[in-house]
């Protein structure tokens, strides 16, 4: 029966067709051209972003218009995350089955911000909560939490991590993390009430581990000062160069000193699928709560994190609050209310974003995925050993390997290598610094970057190689 229109929000059946066939063809197409489309833009951002600043429109617009906008004008000025080239920072992902499931949570946008509102929707988000609890090998009585990315997991795990240790008093409160930490656990610990001079950052070593020694000295130092450590954050995969800390070592001491311990997996967790993965991060599953990002290593669209703590009941005396209008919580531990173990109320059905293409391909397919990234990177690291004007930095302990020129002690001619490579646009490599030093980075995570990608990067590394020191 196709419904006549009533209110101008409100499309008829025939309409609503309508406007998934159309999208469906532009995202079909979209989705096809991704290995051809350039791995960055050329573009004056500032231009195009003026053409893009409007008025509120106070009449509607053609649909086909504004796809038009969208699709042909819009998106090609940007980096192509979802591309097979995309090798910079820690590539996202995007894969199919999770658009359709944003589509169909925002299409019945049933509400699961608590338990009452939607039981078996709910669920459906907790069983992937428990999946991954197993895939870090948490225990029973452990849970967590759906967030918008790894930023957002952080600062919930140390608003928990104060509660449980701190209680009400922060003033003395310290937190200890390395040198080589996400950025994002030195801002979390500013918003959850802490300066910035409560979050000591320990060197790190050849390898780019946390100094454990160092870090207990500090702990005593700060003891003896009569202040109150209480968090250790180690990483299991850092945004520079993939380094995973000592987890065994930095949970005998957390476990020594009685601090809680937060490990951030947001890169590498995912990797506790693979063989490797879990030998590297091993200990992971003794951290008190766990940082993992769906949308890197597991290709989820981004807006996906995930905070796992090893015991539930840390989160929800954090979070639970009350109010006359709420209906009652659930105290069975087999059922959650999201809402008492995170800072959100309303918020999207992200489980099925996640829940969908974990039915629909199986975790094998994942851990297969993870796999190939583990050897992309090995086989390119190969790769580079054979130029001989080039120094691996830092080996793939995961997915990500590093590299410069070498007699480049400025790092101005490493610079201008990588500018060299990315405006070739078969793919797009960022850089950063290593011991001081400017290094390369190639970052192999995403699910469409295969080993023809990796032999078009291997190529425009060797020639622009060839280019910049001919110049030189
Ligand atoms: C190790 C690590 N932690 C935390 C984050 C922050 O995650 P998000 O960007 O999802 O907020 C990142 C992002 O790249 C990361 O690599």
């Amino acid at each position: 029966m196709i419904r006549k229109r009533r209110y101008p929000l409100e499309p008829t059946a025939e309409e609503m067709r309508d406007m998934l066939e159309q999208v469906s063809e532009r995202i079909i197409a979209h989705i096809d051209s991704l290995e051809s489309q350039p791995a960055s833009y050329d573009s004056d951002g500032r231009l195009v972003a003026k053409d893009f600043a409007e008025a509120v429109p106070t009449s509607g617009s053609d649909f086909e218009t504004l796809l038009d906008r969208l699709f042909d004008d819009a998106t090609p000025h940007s980096y192509n995350t979802a591309g097979p080239g995309y090798l910079a920072y820690i590539p996202g992902g995007g894969i199919f089955p999770s658009a359709i499931a944003d589509l169909i949570a925002n299409a019945i946008n049933r509400y699961v911000g608590v338990w009452i509102a939607a039981p078996a929707l709910v669920q459906l988000e907790l069983n992937v909560i428990r999946w991954f609890c197993e895939i870090v090998g948490y225990g029973s009585g452990s849970g967590g939490v759906l967030t918008s990315g790894g930023s957002l997991s952080n600062l919930t795990a140390i608003v928990a991590a104060r509660r449980e240790r701190l209680g009400d008093d922060l003033q003395n409160g310290v937190i200890y993390t390395s040198d080589q930490t996400h950025h994002s656990v030195r801002k979390s610990a500013v918003v959850a009430g802490f300066s910035e001079s409560a979050v000591r950052h320990i060197e790190t070593d050849e390898f780019q581990q946390i100094r454990v020694d160092q870090l207990r000295d500090e702990i005593q130092i700060d003891l003896a000062a009569g202040r109150a450590p209480f968090l250790i954050v180690g990483s299991a995969g850092t945004t520079n160069t993939g380094a995973v800390d000592d987890l065994e070592g930095l949970a005998n001491l957390a476990q020594k000193e009685g601090l809680w311990f937060h490990v951030d997996a947001a890169y590498g967790g995912f990797f506790a699928l693979t063989e490797r993965g879990r030998r590297a991060m091993a200990g992971l599953e003794r951290a008190d709560s766990i940082t993992l990002d769906p949308h890197k290593g597991l290709f989820l669209p981004y807006g996906t994190g995930a905070l796992l703590v090893k015991d539930e009941g840390a989160l929800r005396r954090a979070h639970a609050t009350f109010a006359d209008y709420m209906p009652a919580m659930q105290h069975d531990p087999d059922f959650v209310d999201f809402c008492d173990l995170s800072a959100e109320l309303s918020r999207d059905f992200r489980g099925l974003r996640i829940w969908l293409p974990m039915k629909l391909f199986g975790l094998e397919a994942f851990r297969e995925a993870l796999e190939e990234k583990l050897e992309l990177a090995d086989w390119i690291t190969h790769q580079l050993r054979k130029i001989p004007e080039v120094e691996v930095v830092t080996e793939p302990r995961l997915s990500l390997v590093s590299f410069r020129l070498l007699d480049d002690p400025d790092g101005e001619a490493t610079h201008r290598l990588m500018q060299s490579i990315n405006k070739r646009k078969n793919v797009y490599l960022t850089g950063t610094l290593v011991d001081g030093q400017f290094a390369i980075r190639i970052c192999v995570l995403s699910f469409r970057t295969h080993h023809d990608r990796m032999e078009l990067c291997a190529n425009d590394i060797r020639e622009a190689v060839s280019e910049v020191t001919t110049l030189n």
